[in-house]
């Protein structure tokens, strides 16, 4: 455990060729920066740069997180899609609240989002999910998501049958896929830095309108 201790504590962070962030010459609103930051994460090359930590709530308040893929953002915020059934569906339904975190470690950029979640319709949620790929697709259909499987050769059997239904019915929608919507009331930018001189800049909404004040924040 010493042995372990001791690796942990001697492995680098905030290495190499860090990027510098004025705070100053920012967007009034942190959509624009984000985007901006996504985009120099994808020139970066980095791997998959739209995936992001999505942490809920039940209605017991502990919280539980997992990785998913932002599928989109635009003025009305950041967006994912979930089957209804799944722990993160079920959670959402209890308490519309969601916490994002991305994490592009070889920039050194950490980006936080919190704020309500909104459902988008029915018709947005099929098309999101008519826009999966074949696999993914079957595997959204099984439903069943985080329920205990009894072997390996279950799911294989399973997606094999959701394949073939969705070969058969290529305008089927997994009912209980849904298209969520954090409609961010607070986002901090963080630029980490090899000195522990990080910089980090947060908005925060004003009330229910499209107006944010942005202020920096102790490291
Ligand atoms: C890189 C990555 C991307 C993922 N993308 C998704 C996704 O888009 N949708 C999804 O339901 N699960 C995705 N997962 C799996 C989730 O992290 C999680 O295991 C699953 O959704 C069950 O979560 P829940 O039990 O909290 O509902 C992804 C996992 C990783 C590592």
């Amino acid at each position: 455990m010493a042995d372990i201790r001791q690796l942990l504590r001697d492995l680098p962070v905030f290495g190499g060729d860090l990027p510098t962030f004025d705070p100053v010459d920012t967007p009034d609103e942190p959509v624009a920066l984000f985007t901006t930051w996504l985009l120099a994460a994808v020139e970066a090359q980095i791997p998959e740069p739209h995936a992001m930590t999505v942490s809920t709530a039940g209605a017991d308040g502990n919280p539980s997180a997992r990785t998913l893929i932002l599928k989109d953002i635009d003025a009305d915020g950041w967006r994912f899609a979930a089957h209804a059934d799944s722990v993160k569906g079920k959670e959402l339904a209890d308490r519309r609240y969601a916490a994002l975190t991305f994490y592009w470690q070889p920039l050194a950029r950490q980006v936080r989002v919190r704020g309500p979640v909104v459902r988008e319709s029915a018709e947005r949620a099929a098309q999101d999910f008519l826009a999966r790929g074949a696999g993914a697709r079957a595997e959204a259909l099984l439903g069943r998501q985080s329920r205990p499987l009894t072997d390996l050769a279950e799911r294989d059997a399973a997606v094999a049958e959701s394949a073939a239904r969705l070969a058969r019915e290529p305008e089927l929608v997994a009912p209980g896929w849904q298209l969520f919507t954090v409609r961010a009331d607070e986002v901090e930018f963080w630029q980490g830095d090899q000195e522990r001189k990080h910089t980090r800049l947060a908005y925060r909404r004003k009330g229910d309108a499209e107006v944010w004040t942005k202020g920096l924040l102790w490291p």
